[in-house]
């Protein structure tokens, strides 16, 4: 508990039921779950004022700050830019996305030490210095980190990584930011977000046999797809919702990333009252309990779902089949028994090659004991397992007490491989045997995102998302379209058998354990602590601030790229390898758009040098424009932007010299991102004149002199024949953002705030 910030929380509680009554006389109803927490997290005290959903834009004062290794390194040196003696909120760095998955857990680690060093030891260092927990590599993966330590109901965290939101299946509101946000908030400055909308999703009937709480997430991407929940956070509830584990929430609110929700929660109940006991917070537990009628929605809300949320849908859970997502999209949602017709007329190959369980989607200790059930069937039933089967556990403490519970060696027993308690193969750091030959071939996982290579650099691995159970039942059958509800396996006494349902506790029953959780408190006093940079590395580079906008329109500036279709931030700035530069701005830019398709060319990694003629890589051609001191304009498609909060998305553009990023729709992340780093981000006011965009144009955007909330710009492509379209702009800038743009980043403002 010396982790937790206990006071923090009480004095969040001491003053919830004031700004709760505060808001709902305001609003005049009764209010949402999410409503109340929101609204108690207004940095200007007791609501004076409606917000309105997907319009307002809000200040808000988040609890907690989270940041993983490969996001940590920007926000972290942005943070040292902004002239602070220490971080104004309680923040944590997690070490868990620079290990490789390869050999296995320890082999993995170790090497991992070794090649992060200088990384790791600059994130120590700067922890220890401004006031920072610092979780050591091989702690864990944030999200389980964060939900075993600090995620507590009614509190509000963000992250600087999408999945941040799994917290909501502790039932806070956990949003993923870019680290630009995040180094806003450790610097003491309120936290902006557009009052988002809100979808609730009744759950009735219970869960039982196959189905999971992964099937509730999978079927919901399927009704509301990756747009579906974008500028909403969505709020489960019912008794279905009450009923499943606090765990099984949390891979629930995970997923909402993969609809584009802002975040998703479940009011506080009974499940998350155990977990918070069962991870030695009783003390959490106890405060929590005395504020009780303020972590849930008012009476009512709840019976009459239609009248306090903008969308509802429902679902019974006791209908519910176990599902499979995919390939290459996570919202491709198809119930297990229609598998093998999907599989066949799609031609996606049947035989799987390996099946991955864990990740911080799934590593519960009610995902590893159900998996496990499944496991020892294995030897009971004469069976022997069809596929490779890895397991990538999300923390110490679960790796620790599965161990300790014997399940780990269950796996053991049929070839399983234990990875590091990292990302691994879920972010692409997956040095898989074989993936070089680029064959076409057939995986699941229990992981979040199946976006084309993302987990072995293959873009020909079909990536199917399913519940660790499934995936683990599919990796002993070898085959996508076996269903375990209903079909058959011949053992190896060629007998039919079938495999048992799963089943597993909750929670351990002898409770959680650890012998080191790897864990690292920062300095009392880090005044004197020093964080070296050195100027000659390759993975870290202090920052240099952009520079102000020049106060004029921006005329002449060449089409680097038409984006066609889904350009997401891996497209944009790939992971995978280039995760190691993630603390260097000019290296990590050579992968700029590299997975983007060029629309003249359906080619990747292939654009026309407007001053050469020639093609070649993205990057490339960028560099040219800003040594020759000509700006550029990237265009995109729908949801531009959408997968991640990597704010290198957005500096990796502007540090190239890139203005504006005009797209038919953004994600919201990337769009604010834009934004924050003193870029353009413009949207079609008419979709179709996408199209009128010519490979050779050169582009004036108009107006900039009066740029201004809500009204529109205006873009003249020139094309190379002489003639040319105008075309009018939108944007969402408001007044805030504008001074951002202005003064050439966010971090610009800041700086002189606090040298002021
Ligand atoms: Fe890591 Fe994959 Fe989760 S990258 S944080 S395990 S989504």
């Amino acid at each position: 508990m010396a982790l937790f910030d206990l006071d923090m929380m009480q004095s969040l509680y001491a003053k919830l039921g004031e700004r709760v009554e505060a808001a709902r006389k305001v609003v005049g109803r009764p209010l949402t779950y999410t409503e109340k927490i929101l609204y108690a997290h207004l940095t200007q005290g007791d609501a004076t004022t409606v917000y309105e959903r997907g319009k307002s834009y809000v200040d808000f004062g988040p609890d907690r700050v989270a940041m993983q290794d490969a996001t940590a390194q920007m926000a972290l040196l942005q943070f040292m830019q902004a002239g602070r003696p220490k971080v104004a909120v309680p923040s944590t760095v997690h070490c868990d996305h620079l290990i490789t998955a390869q050999v296995g857990s320890s082999e993995d680690l170790s090497k991992a030490v070794v090649e992060n060093q200088e990384v790791y030891d600059f994130l120590s260092s700067v922890s220890n210095k401004y006031g920072i927990g610092f979780w050591k590599p091989g702690a864990g993966i944030i999200h389980q980190v964060v939900l075993e330590n600090y995620a507590f109901p009614g509190g509000m965290m963000i992250g600087t990584d999408s999945h941040t939101v799994n917290a909501g299946g502790l039932g806070m509101i956990a949003i993923g930011v870019g680290g630009a946000d995040a180094c806003d908030v450790m610097a003491g400055l309120p936290w902006e977000l557009k009052f988002p909308k809100l979808i609730g999703v009744k759950l009735t009937g219970k869960l039982s046999g196959w189905t999971s709480p992964k099937d509730v997430i999978l079927k919901v991407a399927g009704i509301l797809t990756v747009k579906g929940g974008t500028g909403a956070i969505v709020e489960y509830f019912g008794e279905g919702a009450t009923s499943m584990s606090c765990t099984g929430k949390g891979t629930i609110c995970n997923m909402g990333a993969e609809i584009g929700a802002t975040t998703s929660t479940f009011a506080y109940d009974e499940s998350m009252e155990r977990y918070l006991r069962s991870t030695g917070r009783d003390a959490v537990a106890d405060i929590a309990n005395t504020v009780k009628e303020h972590l849930t929605a008012d009476a009512g809300v709840y019976a009459e779902p239609e009248k306090y949320f903008d969308q509802v849908i429902e679902i019974n859970l006791s209908e519910l089949e176990p599902h499979l997502n995919g390939p290459f999209t996570p919202d491709l949602a198809t119930p297990i028994s229609k598998m093998k017709e999907a599989a066949l007329a799609n031609g996606w190959p049947t035989k799987i090659e390996v099946g991955l369980i864990g990740s911080c989607t799934n590593s519960s200790y009610e995902d590893i004991a159900r998996s496990a059930s499944l496991a020892r069937q294995v030897a009971a039933k004469h069976l022997k397992t069809k596929a490779e089967f890895t397991i990538t556990p999300g923390s110490e403490q679960v790796r620790y007490t599965v161990e300790r519970d014997g399940f780990l060696a269950t796996f053991d027993e049929i070839g399983g491989k234990v990875f590091a308690n990292a990302c691994g193969p879920c972010i692409g750091m997956w040095a898989r045997v074989g993936a070089e030959k680029q064959e076409r071939n057939t995986i699941v996982h229990s992981f979040n995102r199946n976006f084309a290579k993302r987990a072995d650099g293959n873009p020909n691995t079909l990536a199917f998302v399913g519940s660790p159970e499934l995936v683990t039942a599919l990796a002993i059958a070898g085959d996508l379209t076996f269903n375990p509800l209903t079909d058959t396996l011949i053992n190896e006494l060629g007998e039919e058998v079938r495999l048992d349902d799963p089943s597993g506790d909750e929670l351990p029953p002898r409770g959680f354990d650890v012998e080191d959780a790897g864990y690292q408190a920062p300095a009392e006093d880090g005044s004197g602590i020093s964080v070296a940079v050195s100027p000659t590395s390759n993975r870290l580079q202090l920052l240099d601030p952009f520079a102000a906008w020049e106060g004029t329109d921006l005329k002449g500036l060449k089409v680097l790229i038409k984006a066609k279709g889904k350009c997401t931030t891996d497209h944009i700035s790939m992971a995978g390898p280039w995760l190691k530069y993630r603390g260097h701005l000019d290296n990590i830019s050579n992968n700029l758009l590299i997975g983007a398709v060029n629309f003249f060319n359906e080619k990747t990694d292939n654009v026309k040098n407007q001053l050469t003629g020639e093609y070649g890589p993205v990057p490339a051609t960028q560099r040219a424009y800003k040594a020759a001191g000509i700006g550029s304009i990237v265009v995109g498609d729908e949801n531009y932007g959408e997968g991640s909060s990597r704010e290198h998305a957005a500096m990796e553009p502007r540090h190239l010299g890139v203005r504006a990023v005009l797209v038919k729709s953004f994600a919201r992340i990337h769009e604010t991102n834009l934004k924050k780093q003193g870029m353009l981000a413009l949207t079609f006011a008419d979709k179709a004149d996408y199209d009128k965009i010519q490979e050779d144009d050169s582009v004036d955007i108009l107006g900039l002199t009066e740029f201004a909330p809500g009204k529109s710009l205006t873009l003249v492509f020139n094309h190379a024949d002489g003639t040319k379209d105008e075309v009018v702009v939108n944007h969402t800038y408001n007044d805030q953002q504008i001074e951002w743009f202005k003064a050439g980043a966010a971090l610009n403002i800041i700086r002189a705030q606090v040298a002021g």
